[in-house]
């Protein structure tokens, strides 16, 4: 079952929607546009995405946050439903968030395994078909140790396993960060020791790779960093890193835009699929902020923005949908 929904996750020219903030996350975002943080704030808003006409038909699912599962639309449609309703599987962030790793300045653990089974029961019964759980990775003098990759990817591969035995498909989300002014040689040396670990933790923990959906960062030169690689060079990097460690029977690769630029994401993700037209895997977009971006900027909070809201929404998933088979044209941008 999880491997069926992995490939329908990472299906042909699909990708996932990330709408999972958590409320703190949510409400920062609000507040920079002047938007109420109310929860019937975040309920509009939800709504907003999961009711945009065709989102089915760029994406295959989209991840929920606790308080969303449990929300209904204006007619009383409980999310999940509204989202299965448009032909796109409902997932749930299940981690409880990074925490400070005890004796590790500066480094974060992911913590919400204890009780994950029965969470996960619960989440199946309200509609969950796959799961998230996300790791972070600093890069900074003397990270990250090793001791905050092992910890992580520990994490990660008992929750994907817990997922697997519930019935629900992992995605895997181990993600290091675009803080720094470090090089893209040093994204890619820290990206693929972290996949080295996980792939060894999630195997240690007897997980079906042909079940899960792995969520990486792109491999890129840190915010601070003066390189400036081409969408080529970073394609490249991207996908000669994961090919020395993820095995070729993991369906999929969705990437998260980490912070990117919206147009960045897209070309990036398109370059990829140009330049290895013939990877083992899908690769796609899980994107959260570098799909929303507009949307939220657009709505405002405005209920007589919703439409103008949807549309920017509908455009960025084509043409990321688009980008997902290696046939973005920049004119979509340009005329949008
Ligand atoms: P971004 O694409 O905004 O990085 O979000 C993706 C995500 O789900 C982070 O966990």
């Amino acid at each position: 079952m999880h491997r069926e929904t992995a490939r329908t996750m990472v299906a042909p020219g699909k990708g996932i929607l990330a709408m999972d903030e958590s409320n703190g996350t949510c409400n920062r975002r609000f507040a920079a546009l002047g938007i109420d943080q109310t929860e019937e704030q975040r309920r509009r808003y939800r709504q907003l995405l999961v009711t945009t006409p065709g989102l089915g038909e760029h994406v295959a699912g989209a991840i929920l946050y606790d308080e969303t599962i449990r929300q209904t639309t204006d007619d009383g449609t409980p999310m999940p439903r509204a989202l299965e309703d448009a032909g796109v599987l409902p997932g749930i962030k299940v981690d409880t968030g990074a925490k400070e790793l005890a004796g590790h300045p500066g480094e974060q653990v992911t913590e919400g395994l204890d009780g994950l089974r029965e969470r996960l029961d619960e989440y199946r019964t309200l509609g969950a078909r796959f799961a998230k759980w996300r790791a972070v990775i600093s890069i900074g003098d003397d990270r990250p140790s090793r001791g905050c990759v092992e910890a992580n990817a520990h994490a990660l591969a008992r929750y994907a396993a817990l997922c697997q035995e519930a019935g629900i498909t992992p995605i895997v989300e181990p993600e290091v960060l675009m803080e720094g002014d470090h090089g893209l040689r040093t994204c890619a040396a820290v990206t693929r020791r972290v996949l080295d670990r996980v792939f060894a933790e999630l195997r240690a923990q007897r997980v079906d790779l042909a079940g899960i959906v792995l969520k990486p960062n792109m491999v890129l030169p840190g915010c601070d960093s003066d390189e400036r690689p081409s969408p080529a060079e970073i394609a490249r990097a991207t996908v000669e890193t994961l090919g020395e460690v993820v095995p070729p029977n993991v369906p999929g690769i969705a990437f998260l835009s980490g912070g990117q630029s919206d147009l960045d994401a897209t070309v990036r993700l398109d370059a990829m699929n140009r330049i290895f037209p013939n990877a083992p895997w899908a690769l796609t977009f899980s994107f959260g902020r570098a799909l929303q971006r507009t949307a939220l900027q657009a709505w405002g909070g405005d209920p007589t923005k919703v439409e103008d809201a949807q549309r920017r929404l509908r455009h960025r998933l084509r043409v990321n949908a688009a980008a997902a088979r290696g046939a973005y044209d920049p004119r979509m941008d340009e005329a949008a």
